[in-house]
């Protein structure tokens, strides 16, 4: 089980306070809602547990790979995925971005392939294939780097404002590739700051207010084959 654990955590820029909580979890079979208003501080959450900034106090670490602060091992390489509201994209076409070879996915060239085509079609790129990415629209160029995570199958995934450029149908078709992850298993953080098609899929909430983070199951989203740990506290106020 591939989760992160954030302990006593605080984040402040400057002498600006963004906020602090005592613990956090984000673990396989979770998928949480990380909700707040503009500006309060869900990108910069997601890029402490991604592991891309440092946090002001406390650490984060990774359990079912390595005790050390996670982001000074590379147990967690291609195993937590990032995905940024505007999505780096290589120079190429679309197709090259699908097929690029992850370097930290376990995956014969065969697979990878069989995978791309499969990807290509659930995103319905195919006639956008050979396009470049960087022509794309915003919703298209999420849609496609949601497709390139489906590819690698991460253990986590943390999607920052995922829908935020999407209509109806790229909203549809993303949340087939999310809810197929899901199946899998893989633990995803999904921010928006309102509800979404893809909120309907999660079984937590964190939210950020007043510079605290407060950690909430949604009830009726659990269900009897909802893997959550119940062992964690049913809240989690900052301090
Ligand atoms: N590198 C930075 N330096 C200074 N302030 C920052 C930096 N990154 C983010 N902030 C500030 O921290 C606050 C939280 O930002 P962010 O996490 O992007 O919010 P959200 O994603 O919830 O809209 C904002 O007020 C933003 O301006
Ligand atoms: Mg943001």
């Amino acid at each position: 089980m591939v989760k992160l654990v954030a302990n006593n955590l605080e984040m402040k820029f400057g002498e600006r306070h963004i906020f602090s909580v005592d613990r956090l979890q984000l673990s396989q079979g979770q998928t949480i809602h990380l909700q707040g208003d503009n500006g309060c501080g869900k990108t910069t959450l997601m890029k402490l547990l991604a592991g891309l900034i440092s946090p002001s106090r406390g650490v984060i670490t990774t359990e079912g790979f390595d005790p050390l602060p996670w982001w000074r091992s590379n147990a967690l390489l291609g195993k937590a995925v990032y995905l940024h509201q505007h999505p780096y994209l290589f120079d190429g076409s679309v197709e090259y971005n699908l097929s690029y070879p992850h370097p930290f996915c376990n995956m014969t060239k065969q697979q990878l392939s069989e995978r791309t085509q499969t990807a290509i079609e659930m995103a319905e790129l195919t006639h956008l294939k050979n396009q470049a990415a960087s022509s794309l629209s915003g919703g298209e160029k999420q849609r496609l780097a949601i497709a390139r995570a489906w590819i690698m199958q991460p253990k986590l995934l943390m999607l920052d404002e995922p829908t935020s450029n999407m209509d109806r149908f790229s909203q549809d078709l993303v949340l087939t590739m999310i809810s197929d992850l899901q199946q899998l298993g893989t633990g995803m953080l999904i921010s928006s700051h309102q509800s979404c098609v893809l909120t309907s899929l999660c079984n937590q909430s964190w939210v950020i207010e007043n510079q605290h983070i407060m950690s909430s199951f949604t009830a009726e989203n659990i269900t009897d084959s909802t893997p959550i740990n119940l062992q964690e506290p049913r809240y989690v106020i900052a301090n």
